[in-house]
């Protein structure tokens, strides 16, 4: 075989983050794609518009079924997550509920793990349950989940690593026990980015990104994507044309452009939180660190197994109350308070305060939240400014 006949080696992950979806020739010869701010597309003549509707001629038809730029995103995602299709949406919680609509009817049953996203339980204990959908909300373990399975159930749901005890969900061991149970394996994979984790290659499903965090990694725009086989993103699709979570072409071109970085920014994040997420241990003050990269993480072995890197957030306990967490909190320079994660940013927050502020203490403790859980996003900053930033509160506001 001549050596210019050889077939090129698959692109790795860094190049298609800056060239796939994107690469194709733009109006004006525009090297990036444009952001194709339209709500609607004019057909030249009624014989255009019925070949279209005849579906003769594949074309835009109007903004809530597609939009190029929304398809650049997509295909950028489709290939970073190796899935044969993506479906962009407006939020994260849009991926999530459109997702589950589509997947299940009345009668019909989801588990879903204890840990994770407080608006996800909330969808689907008091949304989908008033539409006569069965819940179970069970712990974050292979056992517990498979327990819970029914005949009638068609959605397993886990995030992984989970928010905001960073478990990891052991997806090929739920592929197994799920094959032949017509029930779909849904991961959220927020936290892990396909740069450290590609769920569908280890059984999932579908995987599940809200892009607001990682993908976008600005802080600047909301947006959630669904991966998977063709025919399953179609069908979700269809449904999302129907229910109008579209996402706008500016956050999708704001998207595209936060991709072209994403494995370089998660790379710098994995190692910061590593830094981070190791001094923190050291300090008498912490009480506990949960952080998947750590020896000490209960499910080290496995994140190591399953992931090429461990994310940028960190969770730890002080040895500390309510108020006085609040005040270390209050003393952490560079660290802004702020919800929300994966952005350039380095962000903080009392998991107390933020998400279950209208709780006492007593009913916090009763879900798993101590008043003392603080949850870090490492951001794009010099990781020994950040060590350094958590360090001098711990010592000031003792
Ligand atoms: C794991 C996870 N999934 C989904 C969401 C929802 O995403 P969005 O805020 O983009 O709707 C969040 C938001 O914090 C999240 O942390």
């Amino acid at each position: 075989m001549d050596e210019n006949d050889r077939p090129a080696p698959p692109p790795g992950l860094r190049t298609r983050a800056v060239h796939a979806g994107t690469d194709a020739a733009q109006p004006f010869g525009s090297l990036t794609a444009p952001i194709v701010q339209t709500a609607t597309y004019t057909f030249a003549n009624t014989a255009e518009l019925a070949a279209h509707m005849r579906g003769e001629v594949e074309r835009l038809e109007y903004g809530r079924y597609g939009n190029p730029t929304q398809r650049a995103a997509e295909e950028k995602l489709a290939a970073l997550d190796g899935a044969g299709d993506a479906l962009l949406c407006a939020s994260g919680m849009a991926a999530i509920t459109t997702t589950l609509l589509a997947l299940l009817r009345a009668g019909q049953h989801v588990v879903l793990t204890d840990d994770g996203y407080r608006r996800t339980r909330q969808l689907c204990r008091q949304v989908l349950a008033r539409l006569g959908i069965e819940v179970s909300v069970v712990p974050a373990d292979t056992a517990a989940i498979v327990a819970a399975l029914r005949p009638e159930t068609r959605v397993v749901m886990t995030e992984s690593p989970t928010n905001p005890y960073l478990q990891i969900a052991d997806i090929p061991a739920l592929a197994a026990a799920l094959a032949g149970h017509p029930a779909k394996l849904v991961v959220d994979a927020t936290f892990a980015t396909p740069v450290n984790q590609r769920p569908l290659a280890q059984g999932a499903d579908l995987v599940i990104h809200s892009a607001t965090k990682y993908l976008g990694g600005h802080n600047d725009l909301l947006a959630g994507v669904i991966a998977g086989p063709a025919p399953l993103v179609g069908a979700i699709r269809e449904l999302q044309g129907v229910l109008g979570a579209v996402p706008d072409p500016h956050a999708a071109w704001l998207l595209v452009r936060g991709l072209k970085t994403l494995p370089l920014r998660v790379a710098a994040q994995n190692e910061s939180a590593l830094r981070v997420a190791s001094a923190l241990e050291r300090h008498p003050r912490v009480a506990r660190v949960w952080y998947p990269g750590l020896a000490s993480h209960p499910q080290h072995a496995l994140a190591r197994e399953l992931m090429t890197g461990f994310g940028g957030v960190v969770t730890f306990a002080l040895d500390a109350d309510l108020d006085a967490t609040s005040r270390f909190i209050d003393a952490v320079r560079i660290f802004r308070i702020a919800p929300s994660l994966g952005g350039v940013e380095a962000l903080i927050e009392q998991v107390a305060l933020m998400s279950y502020f209208e709780l006492t203490t007593e009913e916090r403790l009763a879900i798993g939240i101590r008043d003392s859980l603080v949850r870090l996003s490492v951001g794009l900053e010099d990781p020994e400014d950040l060590e350094r930033a958590l360090l001098d509160a711990l010592d000031t506001s003792a």
